[in-house]
């Protein structure tokens, strides 16, 4: 698909030829680990084996926090707050640094400003919207009011609002307002890419579990509000991303790339169909199955008639890989009979198939993921992951609610979104290259 022109929001000359010289192709910025030196995360005491027993904690507590909420709640969301990924933008004019969460998982981009009802402490200063010269709010009755349909009109001043509720009771409420986003791209030019006119939420009443560290969301879901979908008049609706392994994130950045260049190509590249279904705001796959050493254990119901379709949400802020529970028993006791080292105890309940070994788990079974058109060949790293000081436990887990494919899993792989085609793609890469 070609890049649309971009000669729509060239209004200033300087804004034209950045833009125009960056979106030959595609853009690509950083994709920051939580855990990363560049997050505002890191904590420099910790040793990367307590990030990596953190991150489980984490990927654990958020679908139990699922499972609780479940009476009365329709399918829970997952609470979509503490994502593992970050990316650096700039709101405004002059431009300000915001370290948003980046979430497949959402679709509205928000930070908080003032003036504040409530906002939550955060560490890096608010944008403030009456210091932008290109700030502007939204009217209830514009188009930009509905890209995000939680919105309602505020009848003393026809402005638009927007709330935003997440699985964990956190929220932001604010103002629908349009400003320019700037993208720092890894390519040499050290001015953000410019994209004006974008819609996003400036949050005036925000609370519940958000960090103080981290200063907006961008969402990458397929809604119209989405930070992909208001791109795609600029780039073509395609991104991609590749992360690098967990325990190469202090040295190496994994990357995310809108436009052309997330186009995937090549030997190894295989397709899968993304599942439309509710909630929207996720990604779907149909999971079929998973082969230990070459042998193959069938997802009940994933294929032939009345085959559940979409049956997995595809996830970069959760660690571990979700699997229906009847399914991960099976692949337990075959990944437990594959492999021949001492069982060693685990240091986190509920999160047992761990050995007594550190670095790369000898004679680790063979591992694919049958996705529907696409069989993904794991790396050992992909499926096992040392939480602990020569301690190295399976990195997939039961649930009975909703499978997620974590990013443990996606770690060395090219995933490419197409939300034309609605495919999802894989390719294997070495991300710190
Ligand atoms: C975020 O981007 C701004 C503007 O491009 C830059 O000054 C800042 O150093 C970046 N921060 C990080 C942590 O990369
Ligand atoms: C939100 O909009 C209202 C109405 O225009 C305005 O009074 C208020 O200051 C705005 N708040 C923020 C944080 O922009």
């Amino acid at each position: 698909m070609a890049t649309p022109s971009v000669s729509s929001f060239c209004f200033v000359i300087l804004l034209c030829s950045a833009a125009a010289e960056a979106l030959e192709g595609g853009l690509s910025v950083e994709l920051i680990h939580r855990d990363s030196p560049k997050s505002p995360f890191y904590d420099p005491s910790e040793t990367p084996f307590q990030r990596a027993e953190k991150a489980v904690r984490r990927s654990i507590a958020r679908v139990r926090g699922l499972r609780s909420n479940d009476e009365g709640e329709p399918s829970a969301d997952i609470s979509r707050i503490d994502g593992e990924y970050l990316v650096n933008i700039t709101i405004g004019t002059p431009p300000v640094s915001i370290m948003a969460i980046a979430d497949t998982g959402s679709d509205l981009i928000w930070t908080q400003c003032p003036p504040c009802y409530a906002c939550f402490p955060q560490e890096a200063p608010l944008f403030n919207p009456s210091a932008s010269s290109t700030y502007k709010q939204v009217h209830c009755d514009s188009d930009k009011c509905h890209l995000f349909d939680k919105t309602s009109c505020n009848r003393e001043g026809f402005t638009c609002e927007y709330a935003v509720e997440y699985g964990d009771e956190s929220y932001s409420v604010g103002n629908i307002s349009t400003d320019i986003i700037g993208l720092s791209t890894l390519a040499a030019s050290p001015e953000p890419v410019p994209f004006p006119g974008m819609v996003f939420g400036c949050g005036f009443n925000n609370d519940g579990l958000f960090s103080i560290h981290a200063t907006g969301i961008v969402g990458l879901s397929a809604g119209p509000a989405s930070l992909v979908s208001q791109m795609g008049g600029y780039l073509s609706r395609l991104f991609a991303y590749c992360l690098v392994p967990f325990f190469s994130t202090s040295k190496y950045t994994s990357k995310l790339t809108f436009g052309s260049d997330a186009q995937l190509v090549g030997e190894g590249v295989v397709t899968t169909p993304m599942i439309l279904k509710s909630p929207r705001q996720y990604y779907y796959l149909t999971l079929e199955g998973i082969s230990i050493n070459g042998k193959k254990f069938e997802v009940s119901g994933s294929s032939g008639p009345g085959a559940v379709t979409g049956n997995m949400i595809i996830d970069s802020g959760t660690t571990l890989t979700w699997l229906p529970s009847n399914l991960y028993r099976q692949i337990e006791s075959a990944v437990s009979a594959a492999i021949n080292f001492p069982r060693a105890q685990s240091p986190i309940a509920d999160y047992s198939l761990c050995y007594e070994s550190s670095g790369e788990l000898k004679g680790a079974p063979s591992i694919t993921v049958h996705f529907t058109g696409a069989d993904v060949v794991l790396n050992w790293y992909n499926a096992f992951f040392e939480v602990k000081e020569g301690i190295t436990c399976f990195s997939f887990a039961p649930t009975d609610d909703r499978p997620i494919y974590g990013n443990l899993a996606q770690m060395n792989f090219w995933v490419s979104y197409d939300l034309t085609l609605y495919a999802l793609l894989f390719k294997p890469a070495d991300c710190a290259d």
